[in-house]
């Protein structure tokens, strides 16, 4: 199954997370393409990601016969804030230099000409949108606008930033990615921003940040309906309202049941449930 945003691209409706995999991160994304997944999020983020091993499995995968083009590539610029010792780029030239070197760097980690989809990791600031945030964005743009990133989205956004990037900018984005708790109605006010522009939601943390939902009563009665693990039915439950779940596992059984969701069906009745649920 795939998505499209309003500039038609298609995009898998399920991602594959390279975060905090640290040396196993080649091995656990060739395992996540074997088990089915076409859809590959990482950054250029020593702190937390292992870009260069994404590439490293890439060259694995091609050597077995998966082709660059059979898989879609998410990657991000991170600014200096998000960096830790390491930058890779030069932390003292200005932003859209920084922006370019960056993104020239994932390619050569990732081996590839082009990304499918390139994500500012977060706004410089948490509310509203100041001068560094619109010179990131155009250099984002002559990036999408040059073909090399087929998609550019943005990442930690509130509804605001994102009706300001909407209404301000000559490419909008096309994906937003953020951490969704059902606690805010899961991030309601930005995916119904997203709706509005034709952008696809991304969610990540669905279940480490939604720990008590999955003892919820709803979802165990949902959970044993379907005979599915709660797991999956928050994920089901993310792909009906329209969101494009992420998963991080490391586990080969849970990426096959993370997969599988994608066959379950919730009643209405049991998405309005969900979408209560407020833990
Ligand atoms: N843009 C950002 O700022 C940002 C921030 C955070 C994350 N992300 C992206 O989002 C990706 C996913 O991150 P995440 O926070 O959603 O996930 P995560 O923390 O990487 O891991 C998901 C957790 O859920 C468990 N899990 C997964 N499927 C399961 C199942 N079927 N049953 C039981 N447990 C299951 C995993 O355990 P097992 O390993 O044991 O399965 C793991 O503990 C990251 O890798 C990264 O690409 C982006």
């Amino acid at each position: 199954m795939t998505l499209t945003a309003y500039n038609h691209v298609p995009i898998p409706a399920f991602m594959y997370g390279t975060a905090w995999k640290k040396a196993a991160t080649a091995q656990m994304m060739q395992l996540a393409v074997a088990t089915g997944f076409t859809a590959i999020d990482t950054a250029n983020q020593l702190i937390h990601y292992e870009e260069a091993l994404v590439g490293e499995a890439l060259r694995a995968l091609e050597h077995k016969g998966v082709k660059r083009d059979a898989l879609f590539l998410q990657t991000k610029f991170t600014s200096v804030d998000g960096q830790g010792n390491q930058t890779p780029y030069d932390p003292s030239a200005d932003l859209t230099t920084q922006v370019r070197q960056s993104f020239d760097s994932s390619l050569s980690h990732l081996g590839t000409d082009y990304v499918d989809s390139y994500v500012l990791h977060a706004p410089f600031q948490r509310r509203g949108l100041g001068a560094a945030d619109w010179e990131v964005w155009a250099a984002m743009e002559g990036l999408c606008q040059s073909g090399k990133a087929k998609m550019i989205g943005v990442s930690n956004v509130t509804a605001g930033q994102l009706v300001q990037l909407c209404e301000q900018t000559n490419v909008k984005p096309m994906v937003v990615q953020n951490r969704c708790y059902a606690a805010l109605g899961w991030d309601k006010e930005v995916r119904e921003t997203c709706q509005t522009h034709g952008i696809i939601y991304q969610g990540f943390s669905l279940l480490t940040a939604n720990r008590g939902v999955l003892a919820d009563s709803a979802i165990r009665t949902i959970a044993g309906r379907l005979g599915a693990a709660p797991a999956q039915i928050v994920f089901r439950f993310a792909m009906q309202i329209g969101m494009l779940p992420l998963t991080g596992t490391t586990s080969q059984q849970h990426m096959k049941e993370d997969l599988q969701a994608e066959q379950l069906a919730l009643s209405s009745q049991e998405i309005e449930r969900i979408e209560k649920i407020a833990r």
